[in-house]
């Protein structure tokens, strides 16, 4: 680093908004200790994006949606959450192809704005990665059951998240204690792995909707967008979207704000995309491979939630969707038993590779912090045979396993929607003020008319943000208090970069 643009990077560098150099950020992976292995090709990242990004949302959380917020137009409601991801997804491939070490936003942020901000971010992250594979762990385990009942197999009440009262989810639970087994072996034997099972759910995605077409019926598509149907005095407007509650409309659903509200909880479908940019510091060549994979993993995945929500609201009444196993349900119910059970086998295999993804992205985000010194050093020492940081490894595998057994999918997936969201707003504010302060930086990739298409990125983002309950914004502001703590508690005074200084 020249001189002046030291200087210059020590006025950006006091308290909360100190900002870490790119150069020193870079230069930190290359740590023998506190580095990873680079090993991963454009192809790796695809297949990566596609086995996280395709999950629980569509085999799951399609059917309750119809359900209860948008008819057959759900299918609009994906279309709607994969602009606003497109948009982020721009600013993500230019950070990620920018700054290509590990912690995805946390990292970008942190070189950006600021260290405050980037703690934010992490913790957010943090609680995306965590809860997200909770809520994959849960909807596998649902599929499973499905699965086992085929068989005669039935799973007690009390194992499960289906029966009234207490339940802890054990199929869910295990899924996650055997899955950080595989991720503390290493990157290489995980994504060997993966590639299998991606291909076996992306067989079953196309399976749905291919033999799905021949059972389609057209009237079920009649209305496509359900009229809008108040909510008033169904229940307490703690489950309402926030923006009906500040306008002051009376709760509702379907309408065209149903499709909003649907959108921004399908939005969980979409999740991933960004965590392909956790694995820039294990890239070959980020520069040009980042923003491939990012976009690439994006297109395919909408092709294939448009497609596979057409045809299954086509097959079934929206209104008669199942919650749980909507997919292999449809196929249940037009009379074709032997597809339903391959379907419920595909997606409990095809499941697994995302709850492995979602562990691993949060493991890499816990490493950063804690290499930055924002939580103990401890934890980002790397195992000597396996590379892999595995004292996070173990501990955030602990946390996820309970979560996964003591919640069901539906008390989690709002929370891990609004903290992405939340984490793509920061990161497109992130590309405007990196493009002022560091306008040198060589860009492999550059997002296309800055500052509007970032700012478009944050209106987007914040819009389907609002659509979330009110209850939701509270877990998510508890959240970011008790994070705000450990930063002024610890991470403030036991950063690396504030004791450089
Ligand atoms: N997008 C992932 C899913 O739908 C997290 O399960």
């Amino acid at each position: 680093m020249d001189t002046g643009m030291r200087e210059d990077s020590d006025r950006r560098s006091e308290g909360v908004f100190r900002t870490k150099s790119i150069e020193q950020s870079i230069a930190d992976t290359e740590d023998p200790e506190h580095g990873l292995r680079k090993e991963l090709s454009v192809l790796d990242l695809v297949v990566y994006g596609v086995g996280v990004i395709v999950g629980t949302g569509i085999f799951v959380i399609t059917g309750s949606v119809a359900k209860d917020y948008a008819g057959p137009a759900v299918a609009l409601a994906f279309v709607v959450s994969a602009v606003v991801c497109g948009l982020a997804g721009l600013c993500y491939a230019e950070f990620a192809s920018t700054v290509p070490v590990a912690g995805s936003a946390y990292t970008f942020s942190y070189a950006s704005i600021g260290e405050l901000p980037a703690w934010i971010i992490g913790w957010d992250l943090i609680l995306e990665l965590a809860l997200g594979a909770g809520v994959v762990a849960g909807g596998w385990s649902g599929y499973m059951v499905e699965l086992l009942s085929h068989f005669g197999i039935d799973v007690p009440k009390v194992l499960t998240h289906d029966g009234s009262g207490f339940g802890f989810d054990l199929l869910a639970a295990v899924l996650v204690l055997v899955l950080t087994g595989i991720v503390l072996v290493g990157m290489k034997l995980s994504a060997r792995i993966t590639s299998l099972i991606v291909a076996v759910k992306i067989t079953v995605v196309l399976l749905v909707i291919f033999a799905g077409l021949f059972y389609i019926t057209g009237s079920n598509y009649h209305p496509f967008l359900p009229p809008s149907k108040s909510n008033a005095g169904s229940g307490s407007d703690l489950h309402a979207p926030l923006v009906q509650i500040i306008f002051g409309f009376t709760p509702s659903s379907f309408g065209v704000m149903g499709i909003f509200s649907a959108a921004a909880v399908v939005f969980f479908a979409f999740i991933g995309f960004d965590i392909v940019a956790t694995a820039a510091e294990e890239t070959k060549n980020p520069q040009r491979d980042m923003p491939r994979g990012i976009l690439g993993s994006l297109v395919v995945c909408t092709i294939l939630y448009v497609a596979v929500s057409l045809v299954v609201t086509g097959m079934q009444k929206y209104s008669e969707l199942d919650t749980s196993a909507p997919l292999a349900s449809a196929f249940k119910a037009v009379g074709a038993p032997f597809w339903s059970g391959l379907i419920s086998f595909g997606a409990a295999v095809g499941l697994t590779s995302v709850v492995m993804i979602l562990l691993m992205g949060q493991t890499r985000v816990f490493f950063a912090m804690s290499r930055d010194g924002l939580l103990p050093r401890a934890f980002s020492q790397v195992h000597p045979k396996f590379g892999t940081p595995y004292r996070t490894t173990v501990l955030l595998g602990v946390v996820v396993a309970l979560i996964a057994g003591f919640f069901s999918v539906e008390e989690l997936e709002e929370m891990v929607n609004v903290g992405t969201l939340f984490a793509f707003v920061v990161v497109a504010l992130g590309i405007i003020v990196l493009r002022r302060t560091r306008p040198d930086l060589p860009r492999a990739f550059r997002a296309p008319w800055v500052p509007v298409l970032p700012v478009a990125s944050v209106c987007a983002s914040l819009w389907l943000m609002l659509n979330l309950s009110v209850e939701t914004w509270i877990r998510f502001g508890v959240w970011m208090v008790i994070g705000f703590a450990i930063y002024f508690g610890y991470g403030r005074s036991h950063s690396r970069l504030g004791r450089g200084r």
